[in-house]
């Protein structure tokens, strides 16, 4: 019975190493795995058969299955390893992998909108500016009246709003505590301007702030290759005491040298916004011309920039800032616009049109 026993678990290991020998694949290994060891493998089923032999033979067979199970185990480990490296070696010798080589595959990458907002968050940053955020869907009051634009205001023209229909508008708690009776019917627009973040940052932080608020305004316009009913955005508040137009002027200065890398004159016109006073138009000489005229500035040397101007005592007021103690500046930059001039778009449309021809230039 011993010997009966011993020279079949023999066999069975010769016949599995024969076959691992010459299996090519890793499939190959894994089926015979399977046929001698695993669970109804046939050297498995000899250690089912060794429970019924009688104690004195079962130590002596039983551990010699143990050892030709252990040498096949090992002579699969071997034989798997072996394999892989020579796979490797197969697909590097024959397919020589330059792992240096940039992938085909395409990655995202931002749009210019972003970047440019990237870099103008940078640039305010590093000047002690926070980047704030708020709501694209606003109250009347924060989008106008805090701004010192009253109902019925001839300014409110100045801007074509999109109103909101809405049935239940109850003012929030932070409102009803300013003005009770001016907003309590308050009405929801879409923002037209990223100003209307203001009045909510200086009733949150207070003075001294220094803020920008990058972001999408919409207006209810006919569209055409200049005007588009969405557009980005970003306003800069600057409140402090003994803050001038000075300070506006050399923060400008700051700003649009870090965009165009090079040193940027300026100019400011007076500019009506009933939320400055004074305001201001900011002109940039001409970057192609350097002032002398040419088709891009139409001839006159000069590119209208950006709106801005001191903050109206009015608008502090609303942000519960004492207009005695504090001053600031405010400006308002379309960096859409920035981004068609850097680039030389022609047509405002395509920006936010998501034409991946168009994106795939950047
Ligand atoms: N909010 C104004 C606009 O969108 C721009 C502006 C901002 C003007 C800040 C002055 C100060 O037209």
């Amino acid at each position: 019975m011993t010997n009966f026993m011993k020279s079949k678990i023999q066999k069975l290991k010769q016949d599995a190493l024969k076959e691992i020998k010459s299996s090519e694949t890793f499939d190959f290994l894994k089926n015979i795995e399977k046929k001698y060891l695993g669970r109804k493998g046939e050297l498995t089923n000899i250690f089912h058969e060794i429970k019924n032999v009688s104690k004195e033979v079962r130590k002596d067979i039983g551990k010699f299955a143990n050892q030709s199970k252990k040498e096949l185990e090992i002579a699969l480990k071997e034989a798997g390893e072996n394999f892989k490296e020579a796979t490797a070696s197969k697909i590097l010798g024959n397919d020589w992998l330059d792992i240096t080589l940039p992938t085909e595959k395409k990655l995202g990458h931002l749009h210019p909108l972003s970047q440019i907002q990237y870099d103008i968050e940078d640039i305010f940053s590093s000047m002690g500016f926070m980047i704030l955020d708020g709501p694209e869907l606003e109250s009347e009051f924060y989008n106008f009246e805090a701004l010192n634009i009253p109902k019925d205001h001839p300014a409110r023209d100045m801007q074509d709003t999109f109103y909101i229909k809405s049935k239940h508008q109850t003012p929030n708690a932070k409102e009803k505590s300013i003005t009770n009776n001016q907003i309590s019917n308050s009405q929801l627009v879409l923002r037209t301007h990223t100003s209307n973040l203001q009045v909510r940052a200086m009733q949150k932080y207070g003075a001294p702030l220094r803020a920008i608020f990058p972001g999408r305004v919409f207006r209810s316009e006919a569209t055409d290759a200049g005007h588009d009913t969405t557009f980005d955005q970003v306003e800069g508040l600057m409140i402090d005491k003994n803050i001038s137009i000075a300070n506006l002027i050399s923060t400008m200065k700051a700003l649009l040298s870090g965009i165009f890398k090079r040193d940027v004159v300026v100019r400011l016109r007076p500019g009506y916004f009933p939320f400055v006073e004074p305001g201001f138009e900011l002109d940039i000489e001409c970057l192609i011309c350097g002032g002398s005229g040419c088709s891009v500035c139409k001839g006159n040397g000069w590119l209208e920039l950006l709106p801005c101007g001191m903050v109206h005592p009015n608008v502090l007021k609303y942000g519960g800032i004492n207009s005695k103690k504090y001053s600031g500046f405010a400006f308002g930059l379309g960096f859409t616009r920035l981004v068609m001039m850097k680039y030389k778009i022609s047509d405002i449309r395509l920006m936010l049109g998501g034409d991946l021809r168009f994106l795939n230039q950047f």
